[in-house]
């Protein structure tokens, strides 16, 4: 397998076409709205949906072609795999959740496979995924709406913990250029460290909150703001605005 074919050349489509054009083992192209669709997704192995979940039904009616021997994967937020099986009428489909970090081609895409899908094509979307990023193979689709809600808003909980650090830089006098620095650079640098050293969250923040010194001063504010059921109730409510969104 290796034709794949982009319907919706957007922001996530876009940046998802230049990382598999980018890769040998692909042969990738685009289906931008003036293109003829069944033009584009008639030569196709692979038919990855990009478009937005509202633009879905309209782009379905223009199809003409059967499906029915493709694999069909859709990054589309809140389209089931019961609904693409329907309205595609192909039962090999895949339903992928991926972030915004796959724009850099470091995505942290949760995906789940119709029972139907061969083994073989859940290998291509493994290795199709992990061109992107990292990939989690996910056992139920309600954990489709658990990931929307960790990693799919997840950049959205560090952006503002960094602001946060940036805004009190600024207090202390920083200038506004060199606080998204220090800010910045930390998210950056802390991400890294994490991913190099191979060890748990935890472990590192234990690291560097020595005994008596500053990190433990500012952990043990955070204990006693609730910072941790801030975070878990943050999570929940989004998981549940998922889980609203996917029932329209
Ligand atoms: N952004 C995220 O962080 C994120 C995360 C996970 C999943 N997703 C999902 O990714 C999908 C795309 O999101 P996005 O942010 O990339 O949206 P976007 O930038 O608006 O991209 C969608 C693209 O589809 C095009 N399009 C619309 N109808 C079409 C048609 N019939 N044929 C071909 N192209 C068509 C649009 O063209 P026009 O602009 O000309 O209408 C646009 O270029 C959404 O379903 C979203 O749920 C996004």
């Amino acid at each position: 397998m290796k034709d794949v074919c982009i319907v919706g050349v957007g922001n996530m489509g876009g940046a998802m076409l230049d990382i598999l054009e980018s890769h040998k083992m692909f042969n990738a192209w685009g289906c931008r709205k003036k293109d003829d669709l069944n033009v584009c997704i008639g030569r196709a192995e692979v038919v990855v949906f990009a478009v937005k979940p509202q633009n879905f039904e309209a782009m379905v009616k223009e199809i003409e072609i059967d499906l029915d021997d493709r694999l069909i994967v859709s990054i589309m937020a809140g389209i089931s795999l019961e609904r693409l099986k329907k309205s595609l009428g192909s039962n090999n489909v895949v339903r992928v959740m991926p972030n915004l970090p796959l724009k850099v081609g470091k995505s942290l895409s949760g995906w789940i496979a119709s029972p139907e899908t061969e083994e073989y094509q859940k290998q291509f979307v493994k290795t199709m995924l992990r061109c992107l990023g990292d990939e989690i193979e996910v056992d139920e689709e309600s954990k489709i709406d658990a990931i929307t809600a960790l990693s799919g808003s997840g950049p959205a909980y560090f952006y503002l913990l960094a602001e946060e650090i940036s805004k009190a830089a600024q207090e202390y006098g920083f200038s506004e250029e060199d606080a998204n620095l220090i800010s910045e650079s930390t998210l950056v640098g802390a991400g890294a460290l994490l991913r190099s050293e191979g060890v748990a969250a935890k472990t590192l923040r234990e690291r560097v909150s020595s005994k008596g010194g500053t990190t433990e001063a500012a952990m043990k504010k955070f204990g006693e703001h609730n910072y941790s059921k801030i975070v878990s109730i943050a999570i929940e409510a989004a998981r549940k605005r998922s889980e609203e969104l996917n029932k329209n």
